[in-house]
């Protein structure tokens, strides 16, 4: 009884760790310039913005918590490509392409309820990111950028505790 106790206990105090369940998709592409995070909101992953060079590469990218957009980095090139997840849709795989030695050419995200964001072009390496985890969702990105456009991308994921959230969101 008292050894059931006790595992159930520890199975307890492992579920409700908020970094149990997260992972990392280590970084694919060239890597010039200098290393980038987003700065991770307090609120869910609620969106993703991209900038491209037509016929070539991203050049830039943002995140977006609750209602609040992050940080931009790399550069922006016309207007963003843009998807905003519906309340509780998250973000479940990243893929694109890379080259060795210069840009991310490819970006896309893919959510829960089977919508995605294309951005860039089919060429060069592959790459697919997932979660290790089935029930954690993209937190947030990191990787290098040079002043002309984004080297290298890495990817951040964890289970998000519903009850941390003050306010349930609507649009
Ligand atoms: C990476 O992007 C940021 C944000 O636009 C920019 O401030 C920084 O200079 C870029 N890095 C390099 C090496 O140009």
């Amino acid at each position: 009884m008292f050894s059931f106790l006790f595992i159930a206990a520890l199975c307890a105090s492992c579920l409700a760790s908020p970094t149990s369940h997260s992972s990392f998709s280590p970084a694919v592409g060239g890597g010039s310039g200098t290393s980038f995070a987003i700065k991770k909101g307090d609120e869910r992953l609620t969106g993703v913005r991209l900038w491209e060079i037509q016929g070539a590469y991203i050049t830039g990218l943002q995140l977006r918590y609750g209602y609040i957009w992050s940080n931009r980095v790399g550069r922006v090139v016309g207007n963003p490509h843009e998807l905003i997840l519906f309340d509780g849709e998250v973000i479940v795989q990243v893929s694109g392409k890379y080259h060795n030695s210069n840009y991310i050419y490819q970006l896309m995200f893919v959510t829960s309820r089977g919508r995605s964001l294309i951005v860039g072009q089919p060429v060069q390496f592959s790459f697919n990111f997932y979660a290790a985890h089935p029930d954690a969702e993209l937190s947030l990105l990191s990787g290098r950028n040079n002043s002309a456009g984004i080297t290298a991308i890495a990817a951040h994921w964890e289970h998000f505790d519903i009850q941390t959230t003050a306010l349930p969101m609507s649009d």
